[in-house]
């Protein structure tokens, strides 16, 4: 895959022997979020703020975003084609795959997000859903994606794990375009909490039908199995990578076949479960500091995009009011030269980069899907990197990262 574009197009750049600046996934709880208030209080806190900040009337909380795409499939006869993009969280798309009559990929435009006239091109009798993901916590074109599922009665997903709450289009808030809204609260979303998520709707006869549906208990080891490595994984890490133990993980890796580990077959049957009170209470904490936290990783985005704009060889992250980006991941797009090479440059300077969402359809088990010319999102993904630029992040940290990209 993509050898002829560049031999490195499947290896995540290596990590740097000694961190300047925090990685890129930068959790946002504390210990104490774990200590302080009651956990059963929070799940109707947790409920009734989701809700007022997305827009929606009703919202089940649950164990992860996926198990939202399930309930809507299995409870709400979601079962036949949904059209989704390539550039999507393999596991959801296994666990989708497995529960309808199969994806379908549509094109994305130039901010990674589902096009939507892609969406038009694809849709047909077989069609029930479309998913849009805003990826990296740039919003898609909901409101031209709204008009289509309307026009073809559709379901609209919204895929919301990487875009922050409270924002608004056309008056809107982005979460409440959908039919349904899934979020996820795991360490590298914008909640940056220990794993959870959330089905939200404004629809009456959804909701009843998700409610009907009988969820499996909340996993506490799994919680608990999350507090250790979001610790572990994330917080230590540039000091984990410097002992001689760590030092076999800071190589560059082929990051396409750790993806597909994740094998098409999984998910066959699956358990979606309610989430466990401790991560409600996690996940509140952290939704209680959102607002503050958006606003740091827009100013260090709109920082770092005034330091680079006049790079032509760079494509930058950009907001608007159709399309506003939260910057969960800022991705730089490079117009010539390679990732692979930026990222070795950078890690030498004790930058971390890393990209997520290889291309699905050139991964085993999703090469037979129905799809348009995908030929933007397989350009993209093998042309983007992402900065470490988030809430973490400090002012100075953000200009040594500028010059440092500038030095190239
Ligand atoms: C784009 C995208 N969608 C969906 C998910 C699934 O979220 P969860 O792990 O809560 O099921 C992820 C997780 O990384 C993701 O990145």
């Amino acid at each position: 895959m993509l050898a002829e574009t560049d031999a490195n197009a499947r290896l995540q750049p290596a990590k740097p022997a000694s961190y300047r600046l925090p990685p890129v996934v930068q959790p946002v709880w504390r210990w104490r979020d774990l200590l302080l208030g009651s956990a059963n209080a929070s799940l109707e806190a947790l409920r009734a703020e989701l809700c007022r900040r997305y827009g929606m009337r009703h919202c089940l909380l649950l164990d992860r975003a996926r198990s939202g795409l399930y309930l809507l499939c299995k409870s709400f006869a979601l079962d036949r084609e949904w059209i989704i993009t390539t550039l999507m969280h393999r596991p959801s798309c296994v666990l989708l795959q497995n529960q309808c009559a199969g994806v379908v990929f549509a094109e994305v435009d130039e901010h990674m997000t589902i096009d939507p006239a892609s969406v038009e091109r694809l849709a047909n009798a077989s069609t029930c859903a479309i998913l849009a993901t805003h990826t990296y916590g740039k919003a898609a074109d909901v409101a031209a994606l709204r008009a289509i599922a309307d026009a073809r009665g559709l379901f609209l997903v919204e895929n919301a794990v990487h875009m922050a709450s409270g924002c608004q289009v056309g008056g809107r808030a982005i979460g409440s375009w959908g039919d349904a809204t899934v979020l996820s609260f795991n360490v590298d979303k914008p909640l940056g909490a220990i794993l959870g998520g959330a089905l939200l709707t404004n629809r009456d006869d959804v909701w009843q039908a998700v409610c009907k549906y009988d969820l499996g208990t909340a996993n506490a080891e799994e919680m608990r199995e999350r507090v250790r490595t979001t610790y572990v994984a994330y917080r230590l890490k540039p000091m984990i990578l410097r002992l001689p133990a760590g030092r076999a993980h800071r190589d560059a890796n082929d990051g396409v076949a750790e993806i597909e580990k994740f094998d098409a077959g999984t998910y066959k049957t699956y358990t979606a479960r309610r989430i466990h009170p401790l991560q409600a209470k996690v996940a509140l904490a952290c939704l209680r500091r959102e607002e503050e936290l958006l606003q740091r990783r827009r100013s260090n985005a709109q920082l770092l995009i005034d330091r680079l704009r006049d790079l032509e060889w760079l494509q930058l992250p950009e907001s608007s009011a159709a399309q506003p980006h939260t910057y969960t991941y800022f991705p730089l797009v490079l117009r010539q030269g390679s990732r692979f090479e930026l990222g070795a440059h950078l890690a030498a300077r004790g930058i971390e980069t890393k990209w997520r969402l290889p291309p699905l359809h050139l991964q085993a088990g999703f090469q037979h899907a129905r799809r348009d010319n995908l030929e933007r999102s397989v350009q993209l993904w093998a042309q983007h990197l992402l900065l470490p630029a988030g809430c973490a992040t400090s002012t100075e940290q953000i200009e040594f990262l500028a010059a440092s990209v500038r030095q190239r």
